[in-house]
């Protein structure tokens, strides 16, 4: 199959794919909005979203599958250990309208490996196939019969809940809503809905690159893609990503493959496709205050600095309106300043003020003099 019938596997989408990777307090709505106005990239992802929480549903869990039309194609990332887990949650996924389910298998944090999740599934090759397994019984079961399950009562009127609160939240917004389905979503919480792609996010192995191995195992489940990072779990995001093994993993399989890590601007988008001949590219941290890196358009682009901070205020005005105004969760902002503001003029004078911004208008109040 060529690279460009692969990429099709992927939502229908065009070679070559360009996609925001998924990260943990990061990639939430707001920042997902912002990114796709400025830098559109083919698909994105949420934050990773752990099987329990979802089945248990409060509403801080589901705010991180939160999302708007315009950010489609949205894919929701889960994580866990429990295979049975990963079927019921999978439903959920599809009840919110996401267009895809990803299982991550490449969180190297100790909180999480240490629960044989993420990356530690690197080591229990049976279990990672179980998941994708269930993932897919999920996916065929909801398409079967739009029901959930695997929650108490209790839990499934959370879930029914809080797709009301979503519901009046985009009301709030004056967006239109169908009173029918979830959030707008195209898929009814309680009714049929289309099918939607199981993929896996992963790396090249736990303490040493065992590519080959580790990509036909997955192979077996037959996953629509696979999304790698080319570094180890023990690399954690230190070193450098190794292309040369993103390169194996393309050559040793005909599943899709996605390449990730150390694109650091856009020219390097090029260079890893060419490189490892993969189907497409997740850029991370190189978006953080840089939504304009996924643009075609970017190496002739001159970003000022006060379209960085018109688009820093854009970003905070959705993360405020979201958050309903919270000024303990509008901290989360400060680490987006100071990647907006690298390189302003008086950063060092700037960045001392925005340390402290406990809320939109705190932000807008010490940005009057810089703009
Ligand atoms: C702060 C942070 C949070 C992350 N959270 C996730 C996550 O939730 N799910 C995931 O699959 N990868 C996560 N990652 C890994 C990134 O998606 C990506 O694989 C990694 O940063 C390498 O790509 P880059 O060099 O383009 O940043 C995270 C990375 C960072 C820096």
């Amino acid at each position: 199959m060529s690279k460009i019938e692969k990429s099709q596997k992927v939502l229908g989408l065009k070679y070559p794919i360009v996609s925001l990777s998924p990260m943990d307090g990061i990639t939430d709505s707001p920042f997902r909005q912002i990114i796709k106005k400025y830098g559109n990239p083919d698909i994105i992802f949420t934050e990773f979203t752990h099987v329990q929480g979802l089945l248990m549903a409060p509403w801080n869990t589901l705010k991180h599958f939160y999302y708007e039309e315009v950010e489609r194609p949205v894919i929701a990332q889960i994580y866990g250990q429990d295979p049975e887990l990963f079927y019921h949650a999978t439903k959920i996924v599809i009840a919110l309208g996401f267009d895809g389910v990803d299982i991550n298998m490449g969180c190297p944090a100790k909180k999480v490996r240490a629960a044989g999740s993420g990356a530690a599934l690197i080591r229990t090759p049976d279990i990672a196939r179980e998941i994708i397994f269930q993932v897919k019984r999920g996916v065929n079961d909801w398409v079967k019969d739009g029901k959930l399950t695997g929650m108490s009562n209790k839990a499934m009127k959370t879930v029914e809940a809080n797709v009301t609160i979503f519901r009046n939240r985009l009301k709030k917004m004056n967006i239109e809503v169908d009173n029918n389905s979830n959030f707008k979503g195209r898929q009814n919480l309680i009714g049929k809905c289309i099918e939607i792609p199981v993929s896996v996010k992963t790396r090249i192995g736990y303490d040493e690159p065992v590519t080959e191995s580790w990509i036909k195992n997955l192979e077996k489940e037959s996953p629509e893609w696979i999304s790698i990072h080319g570094r180890t779990l023990k690399q954690m995001y230190g070193g450098g990503a190794d292309w040369d093994e993103l390169k194996k993993a393309v050559e040793i399989t005909d599943i899709p493959i996605m390449t990730n890590g150390d694109v650091k601007e856009f020219s390097d988008i090029k260079k890893m496709l060419d490189h490892t001949g993969s189907i497409g590219v997740l850029v991370g941290r190189a978006s953080f205050g840089n939504p304009w890196v996924f643009n075609k358009d970017y190496e002739n682009m001159e970003i000022s600095q006060e379209e960085k901070i018109r688009v820093m205020i854009e970003h905070a005005e959705l993360f405020d309106q979201l958050n309903d105004s919270e000024e303990k969760a509008f901290v989360q902002m400060r680490k987006h300043f100071g990647w907006y503001m690298k390189g302003f003029d008086r950063a060092k004078e700037l960045r001392s003020k925005l340390v402290r911004v406990r809320s939109l208008s705190d932000l807008k109040e010490s940005l009057k003099e810089f703009s």
